[in-house]
């Protein structure tokens, strides 16, 4: 019988709780509205010639160069994040390979790790879920090959130091760090071009959160021109589809809608934290599109009340420490309007008062 390598064998399955997502969306970290304009324009005048013909990637990258203001060969587009951390599972893992996680965080970052037969090294986050800097310099070894975070990490929102991450990368030369900045555009800070004095550090960004394009699959992963000359080598030539490599242009062209949509989410991101405030609800400061926070037991009944009323929320009890946790995407000023009226009201039902005087 035809059998699936171990380490895939071992693999857990990771489904999405996707299906029928009817509702305000608030549970996936997208953009709540959509993408810019100009690139549903660009969209509906697609020709079938477009569509005829192999995707070219080598423009696009050359488009993100320009617009990041670093080298195109410093760049390989990907379908997604995803395929970004793929791409560099597979070019650096060797089976037994030791692979540091600080945990709670994004959960592909295991999965293709462990896919490879990689050894994955599970890092505790500090309290209130800091970046474990301490932990994760400690838990170098010279089987550490890769080390992945996401800053700022989802789905606690918090953020490590660029010093404390360029610390882990010059303590663990024989690794690749990788640095996650899908949520870049909510904190504004950022490890790019970095790589040029400590070549084993990697970034990405991806098109699926502030620019509103998840479905059409778009990242970039970055990193010093003779690493991403091996990871080259590793990926699919047509990753990419011609619709998405159309649309990039046009979505990174639009700076206006990013800057205005940016602005809402930290207005809305606010508004809900100082709800939650008063409430007496503890919850993380966030520096992405999102907040998390505590419920216990009040957990499920929260996002069943919000769901009863067309608002999808996230329960992230399943992730290490988050027990009791859920966690609300934010987006235009109209969808958190929505979302905090009806949070008063389902906090209301479930019990949980507004504290008066704070
Ligand atoms: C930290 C982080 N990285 C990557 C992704 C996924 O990005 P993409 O849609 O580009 O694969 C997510 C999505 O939730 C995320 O939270």
């Amino acid at each position: 019988m035809l059998k699936a390598r171990e380490a895939v064998q071992k693999l857990k399955e990771y489904h999405p709780p996707l299906g029928g997502r009817r509702g305000l969306r608030l549970d996936f970290n997208e953009n709540t509205s959509g993408c810019s304009p100009r690139v549903l324009t660009k969209l509906r005048n697609l020709s079938m010639e477009d569509l005829a013909r192999y995707p070219e990637r080598e423009p696009g990258e050359r488009v993100v160069a320009q617009h990041l203001g670093i080298q195109p060969h410093e760049t390989l587009l990907t379908n997604g994040t995803d395929e970004a951390i793929h791409v560099l599972c597979e070019t650096y893992l060797e089976p037994g390979d030791e692979v540091l996680i600080a945990v709670p965080t994004f959960a592909m970052y295991e999965i293709y790790a462990a896919s490879t037969g990689a050894k994955i090294i599970s890092v505790p986050a500090d309290s209130d879920f800091a970046f474990p800097t301490e932990k994760v310099l400690a838990a170098i070894t010279p089987r550490t090959r890769l080390i992945a975070v996401a800053n700022p990490n989802n789905p606690t929102g918090a953020l490590a130091s660029q010093k404390d991450l360029l610390r882990i990368a010059q303590a663990a030369p024989q690794a690749a760090l990788l640095v996650d900045e899908a949520y870049f555009e909510f904190c504004g800070e950022t490890l790019v071009a970095q790589w040029r004095q400590q070549e084993n550090l990697f970034v990405s960004r991806t098109f699926s959160k502030v620019y509103g394009l998840a479905g059409l699959r778009i990242g970039v992963l970055m990193g010093h021109v003779e690493q991403m000359r091996m990871l080259r080598r590793n990926s699919s030539p047509y990753n990419l589809n011609a619709i998405a490599l159309l649309a990039l242009p046009e979505a990174l062209g639009d700076r206006e809608y990013v800057k205005q949509y940016v602005e809402q989410v930290l207005r809305g991101r606010a508004a809900l934290e100082n709800e939650l405030q008063a409430l007496g609800v503890h919850y993380w400061p966030s520096r992405a599109n999102f907040v998390l926070f505590y419920l216990g037991a009040g957990c499920k009944p929260f996002i069943a009340g919000m769901r009863e009323r067309g608002i999808l929320v996230r329960d992230r009890s399943n992730d290490p420490g988050c027990n009791g946790c859920p966690r609300i995407t934010v987006g235009t000023d109209e969808h958190n309007q929505r979302m905090l009226t009806a949070l008063r009201e389902v906090m209301e039902e479930i019990g949980v008062k507004e504290k008066v005087g704070q």
